[in-house]
């Protein structure tokens, strides 16, 4: 089947004021002398995190960095393994982590990234997700920061691709049948 580009989800306007709103929550969360290590999810996440990052004040120690993972086994369970094709440069022992997602959707990838994030011992590890599709959700995770929460549709831009397409639109887009 087909798709397109359907209606405008959330506008380009409305993703800079919730992403101003979301860091300055997160700035007020966190002391500016510790390290601050922003975790992005590769390939989607990258678009929310800088943005995310710049909104933050200058004399915070903010740290950057990404992976790329992808999660296997049973659909229907937690209890799958996270495959990493790209891992972290730094250590993250003692630091405080907030790993950003583009979107939390069955939960399962995000799940079991948490448990591999948690073995390596951050002295914090939050989640911060631009959207939060709650309807489909197999597991009990909840992002500590999130930006919108949507209704069960697919959705395209800012990062969020459909088959490695329309990741570079500045609104969020729904998808639809041709
Ligand atoms: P989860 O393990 O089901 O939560 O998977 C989350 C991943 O599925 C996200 O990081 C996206 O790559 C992808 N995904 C889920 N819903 C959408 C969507 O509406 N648009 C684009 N990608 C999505």
């Amino acid at each position: 089947m087909a798709y397109k580009l359907g209606k405008i989800l959330i506008s380009r306007d409305k993703i800079h004021e919730r992403v101003t709103e979301v860091a300055k929550q997160i700035a007020n969360d966190f002391d500016n002398d510790q390290p601050l290590v922003f975790v992005g999810i590769l390939t989607g996440a990258a678009f929310f995190l800088t943005d995310l990052v710049r909104e933050m004040p200058e004399n915070m120690n903010v740290q950057v960095d990404f992976m790329s993972v992808a999660s296997y086994g049973d659909s229907d369970k937690s209890s799958g393994v996270v495959r990493i094709y790209h891992d972290l440069k730094s250590s993250i022992e003692n630091k405080n982590v907030i790993v950003v997602e583009d979107i939390v959707d069955t939960g399962l990838t995000l799940s079991h990234l948490k448990k591999l994030l948690l073995d390596r011992h951050p002295a914090s590890l939050k989640i911060c997700a631009l959207l939060d599709k709650q309807a489909r959700r197999k597991t009990d995770i909840k992002p500590d920061y999130c930006c919108f929460s949507i209704p069960d549709e697919f959705v395209v831009g800012y990062g969020l691709d459909y088959a490695s397409k329309w990741r570079h639109l500045k609104d969020i887009k729904s998808v639809v049948d041709e």
